[in-house]
């Protein structure tokens, strides 16, 4: 008997359909050895939605996403809605489908493939065996406090208002998910905060502190953000696992992702305390390639992996999808972003062909 996922697809804006098209494939044939079927419902969210309906999130996408077992996500976002009034603007559906779903935390791992060292900007001595987790508390501090907004003052000068806070258990769950997360890796967990200056973070670092306790086999240690930044491309091999906060984590995530050499290879997980989590790449949509068969579905690929691993429990199809990206680097295939001197260039429907011939 066939194991059916409900899958909630939502491609999104620029690039989003095309990698989206070359994922679904490759996702239904990874999941064939196993007897896994997944089951695609597609709807629109980000600039397309608005387009459709005038809202980046409609609320019907938002109910098939809590009906679905999980949400495969592309990109969002484009020029031609950069004006928008900013509760229109397409990125708001991500915060909405994010609080909406109570996905509070964020895991952003960032792994440099072998055969990728050398398109990293940092020195391969420096990338060479690079293996880390970010996990970003998603649905809380200066994204979603209150009060916010631009307002008038007496003078009626404006003043523009955002509100970093975290309460204690907002900053318990987000840690416990950190501390089991390192427990499964090297268990080296790193918080980021600046508990030198602000509050709300020694709040953080009080409450992550207090929670070592119950994870005595995981080791904890403590950056300042400004601290963690340089570090990052000084030495990224010291990390294993970091936790950080909702805006740390948006900066740390993209610096992350870079030391691997390129944004277009590197997945993401949301996930919520019950509930579909979201799987998406952490790269955008890059509107300025969209709808060339340039762009590298590779990222797409691997957070519908994540999602076959995190979101439906089935370890054994995203292993297969995984193992046929490293595969096709070794064959020597690349897409812009990665391309280097010798190897095949391929755009986003090759690189799909090379995957699903790669699949065993
Ligand atoms: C991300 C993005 C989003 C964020 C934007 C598009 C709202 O940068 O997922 O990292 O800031 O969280
Ligand atoms: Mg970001």
């Amino acid at each position: 008997m066939a194991t059916t996922y409900q899958i909630a697809v939502l491609a999104g804006d620029g690039i989003g359909p095309e990698i989206m098209a070359v994922t679904l494939d490759i996702l239904a044939a990874a999941g064939r050895p196993s007897d896994v079927v997944f089951e695609y419902t597609s709807g629109l969210i980000g600039g397309s939605a608005y387009e459709a309906t005038g809202h980046p999130l409609p609320p019907e996408i938002l109910d098939l996403c809590r009906k679905s077992d999980a949400v495969l996500l592309g990109a969002v976002g484009g020029f031609q809605w950069d004006t928008l009034p900013s509760h229109l603007r397409p990125e708001q559906a991500l915060l909405g489908l994010r609080s909406g779903l109570g996905l509070f935390a964020n895991l952003r791992p960032a792994r440099i493939f072998p055969q990728l060292v050398g398109a990293s900007s940092l020195k391969p001595e420096v990338v060479e065996g690079v293996d880390l987790l970010v996990v970003r508390e998603l649905t809380g501090g200066i994204y979603f406090g209150q009060p916010k907004g631009i307002f008038a003052d007496e003078q009626g000068q404006r003043r523009g208002v955002n509100t970093m806070v975290y309460s204690e258990a907002e900053v318990e769950r987000i840690g416990r998910v950190a501390f089991e997360a390192a427990r499964l890796r090297r268990k080296q967990l790193c918080s980021v905060d600046k508990a030198n200056v602000l509050e709300v973070s020694q709040l953080w670092r009080s409450v992550i502190t207090r929670l070592a306790d119950d994870y005595p086999d995981v080791e904890l240690t403590h950056l300042y953000v400004d601290n963690a930044a340089m570090q990052l491309i000084r030495w990224p091999k010291q990390f294993d696992v970091i936790v950080t906060g909702n805006l740390f984590g948006d900066i740390l995530s993209d610096e992350a992702a870079m030391l691997t050499g390129s944004i277009g290879m590197l997945p993401s997980a949301s996930l919520g305390a019950a509930g579909p989590g979201v799987f998406e790449p952490v790269h955008g949509s890059a509107p300025d390639i969209a709808g060339q068969d340039k762009a590298n579905p590779i990222a797409q690929v691997l957070s519908a992996a994540m999602m076959a691993r995190y979101g439906c429990q089935q370890p054994e199809v995203a292993d297969r999808m995984e193992r046929a990206v490293l595969r096709v680097l070794e064959q020597g295939y690349r897409t812009g972003d990665i391309m280097a001197p010798g190897m095949t260039a391929v755009g986003c429907t090759g690189m799909g062909k090379a995957l699903l011939t790669a699949l065993d």
